[in-house]
């Protein structure tokens, strides 16, 4: 069976690297990428012939496409019976994969694997979440004009940042956990009660909305919230962002908008020279005044939106992302033929 993957001029994350090549070559399949597929992620054409893998020009004639988040550019294209893994945003590209399902291509929408125990090793958002978490600290410090850890000197004292996270998930945690690495004073706000305990254990206070209801549903995500108690979370983070130096937010409920937690009131009453790297921007976005892929400046406040965190890390993230693929593949591909009937597998396929 022949495998590929297909270069995405705006995508720098590539979902095949030399290290996963080896292991198909092994597990009997054909490798064949094209000329500079993985230049933007670090990896050279020679390391994927070192692995065992073919360069050619172009798309080539695949049985099985592996890629990270297609522009659908070359995809409609693709030769019926063909299949094509990847983050297919459902939500966002409905019309376009139908048109590509009645063409015949079989499609997989990685972020449709569920989150079970046994599909662990394949959940693509979560090791993305992660390093994006991770590159949100980072991009809010290139803005920040201040230091972040506490600094005693000959000179005086700088005192630390105070950085907040909203929505203490898998991007959030890591967001905690690389501030904290850092030297900030955190703070973490999430409606689910249960992840105080993972919040405290890395360092950082947990803030408290009184009358908590509670914020998980019988699957452990998030729920919509009563107005009552949005009314009395607002007034609680009012407070605290008004102190905040730094704040992220990653707050998300699934198949839903972003909650919008952050208001236009709250950021102007920030102090100067404040970042927010709003993560859900994708989704709508967790602050009113935050933008899809830009870096806003409201008054003294820097707002950033990228919704390309983890490909702003593209070696370590393109690693990550094609294992999870690969750990697919192996559960997809029984003696050299497709076989779709896995639950997981399942899960993921367009029109199922
Ligand atoms: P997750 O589902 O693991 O975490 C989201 C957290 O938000 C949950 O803990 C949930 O309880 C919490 N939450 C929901 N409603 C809330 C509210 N009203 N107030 C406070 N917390 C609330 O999601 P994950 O994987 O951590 O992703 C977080 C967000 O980051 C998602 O929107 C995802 O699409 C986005 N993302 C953005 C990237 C980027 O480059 N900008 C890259 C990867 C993920």
């Amino acid at each position: 069976m022949k495998i590929s993957t297909i270069i995405d001029g705006k995508e720098k994350r590539v979902a095949i690297v030399p290290e996963t090549t080896k292991k198909y070559v092994d597990l009997g399949f054909e490798v064949v990428v094209p000329k500079g597929a993985g230049i933007n992620a670090g990896f050279r054409d020679e390391e994927y012939i070192a692995a065992g893998a073919s360069v050619q020009n172009g798309v080539s004639n695949a049985d099985l496409y592996l890629c990270v988040k297609p522009s659908f550019e070359k995809e409609l294209k693709l030769k019926a019976g063909s299949y094509l893994v990847a983050l297919l945003s459902p939500f966002q590209n409905q019309s376009i994969l139908d048109k590509m399902s009645s063409a015949g291509i079989n499609l997989c929408a990685l972020e449709k694997i569920p989150r079970i125990t046994r599909a662990q090793a394949m959940d693509i958002l979560s090791s993305q979440a992660n390093i994006a978490g991770y590159k949100a600290v980072l991009e809010a410090l290139s803005e920040y004009r201040r230091v972040v850890p506490l600094m005693m000197t000959a000179a005086g004292t700088i005192r630390p940042a105070k950085v907040l996270v909203l929505g203490a998930g898998v991007a959030g945690l890591q967001a905690i956990a690389t501030a904290k690495r850092l030297g900030a004073v955190v703070s973490a706000f999430d409606v689910r009660a249960s992840v105080k305990e993972q919040v405290e254990s890395l360092g950082a206070s947990f803030i408290e909305v009184e009358n908590r209801d509670i914020g998980e549903n019988s699957d452990g995500y998030a729920r919509e919230m009563s107005s009552d108690y949005k009314n009395r979370q607002a007034e609680k983070l009012a407070q605290v962002i008004s102190k905040a130096d730094i704040v992220i937010t990653t707050a998300q409920i699934p198949g839903k908008p972003a909650p919008r937690l952050i208001t236009k009131e709250m950021v102007k009453s920030m102090p100067d020279g404040a970042v927010i790297v709003d993560m859900s921007t994708e989704t709508g976005g967790n602050c009113e005044l935050s933008e899809k892929d830009k870096v806003v400046k409201i008054g003294k406040v820097i707002i950033i939106g990228y919704t390309d965190l983890a490909a702003r890390v593209a070696c370590d993230s393109s690693q990550l992302f094609a294992r999870n693929v690969f750990n697919f593949v192996s559960l997809m591909v029984k003696d050299g033929k497709i076989d779709t009937s896995d639950e997981i597998i399942k899960a993921t396929l367009w029109n199922n």
